[in-house]
């Protein structure tokens, strides 16, 4: 049985991760599937409970910059975007110190780490209290949709994992921007826009090139996918289909009636859980509209072109 824990437990939800059980915790952009980061056989579980591919590296989750440091490399790039923008949805792929203590699983090997200090304030309450560094990758079956509410965490996980603990709907929806500053890239476009960035670094962010010693493993085209066919950039919906507009392009369901790429964000997941359960059940597939490809756009293609495929 999975515990269903309610805010005011935050101090179980952190003794049960120190320990090394599995527990599910919300953050700004998705909920997480925590384990103590410090520990092969609660890593472990996480790919056993998620059935996630062991090569894909996870990110590290702290409470704070200087527990970061202790676990990361930082140089001046790092450094100016943790200030700038932690805690945040940003991820940050740094050189790993060989005396960090970190499970092997966590990176794969590798020899960088991610690390992230999330802003969800029961996610810090919860990583302060459990005084370890905490693993986590989203909180959803390998290959299926990512949970932005405690009950999709339920749907894919329940009876997996040791508890979830319920912070409402996550505010941006979208997973953390993933960035690597030695080379400067961009490894994964998310919450945190790419003009972003570069306005604090004052200078233009690259994506991944293929030639790169480092790359975001676990980039897997099909990612995030719903059971359920998808077409995008549709006008409208054909004969069969069921539409998630935008704007004001029409639909049965609209990531944001006013076209605001933030509030499409943060519904994107569940707007997905919601119609590809409305199609499996009428054995219908799906249209989705266009979504203008800026800011939180790019993330949100991004999301859609894998679902679609
Ligand atoms: O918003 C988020 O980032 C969410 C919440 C829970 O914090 N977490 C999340 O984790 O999206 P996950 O496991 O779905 O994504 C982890 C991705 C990997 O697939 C990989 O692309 C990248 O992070 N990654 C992790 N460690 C890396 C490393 N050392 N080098 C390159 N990429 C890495
Ligand atoms: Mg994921």
């Amino acid at each position: 049985m999975t515990k269903h824990l309610t805010r005011a437990q935050t101090d179980l939800a952190a003794r049960l991760l120190a320990g090394g059980d599995l527990v599910a915790f919300p953050t700004e952009t998705v909920y997480g599937l925590g384990a103590n980061a410090r520990s092969d056989t609660a890593v472990a579980g996480i790919f056993e409970a998620k059935g996630r591919p062991s090569f894909n590296p996870l990110i590290v989750h702290l409470p704070d910059l200087d527990s970061a440091r202790e676990i990361a490399v930082f140089d001046d790039a790092a450094h100016a975007l943790a200030s700038a923008f932690w805690p945040g949805p940003l991820s940050l792929v740094l050189p790993l110190r060989p005396d960090a203590g970190i499970s092997a699983l966590v990176t794969a090997g590798l020899p960088s780490i991610a690390v992230r200090v999330p802003a969800h304030e029961m996610a810090r309450d919860i990583l302060r209290r459990a005084g370890c560094p905490v693993a986590a990758p989203s909180a959803n079956l390998s290959g299926m949709i990512s949970p932005t509410t405690a009950a999709h965490v339920l749907a894919g996980l329940g009876g997996r994992i040791a508890a979830v603990i319920d912070g409402g709907p996550c505010a941006v929806g979208l997973e953390s921007t993933i960035v690597s500053t030695n080379p400067l890239r961009l490894l994964r476009p998310g919450g945190l826009p790419q003009s972003a960035l570069e306005a604090c670094l004052g200078e233009r962010v690259a994506g991944h090139a293929e030639t790169d010693p480092i790359t975001a493993p676990g980039q897997l085209l099909s990612h995030y996918a719903p059971r359920s066919a998808i077409r995008l950039e549709a006008g409208q919906a054909a004969p069969g289909e069921i539409m998630i507009g935008f704007g004001a392009s029409p639909g049965q369901f609209n990531l944001s009636p006013a076209g605001d790429l933030t509030e499409a964000a943060a519904n994107l997941f569940a707007m997905l859980h919601l119609a590809d359960a409305a199609a499996q059940a009428q054995g219908m597939s799906l249209a989705v509209a266009p979504v203008p490809q800026h800011g939180l756009g790019i993330a949100i293609n991004d999301r859609l072109k894998r679902a679609a495929a």
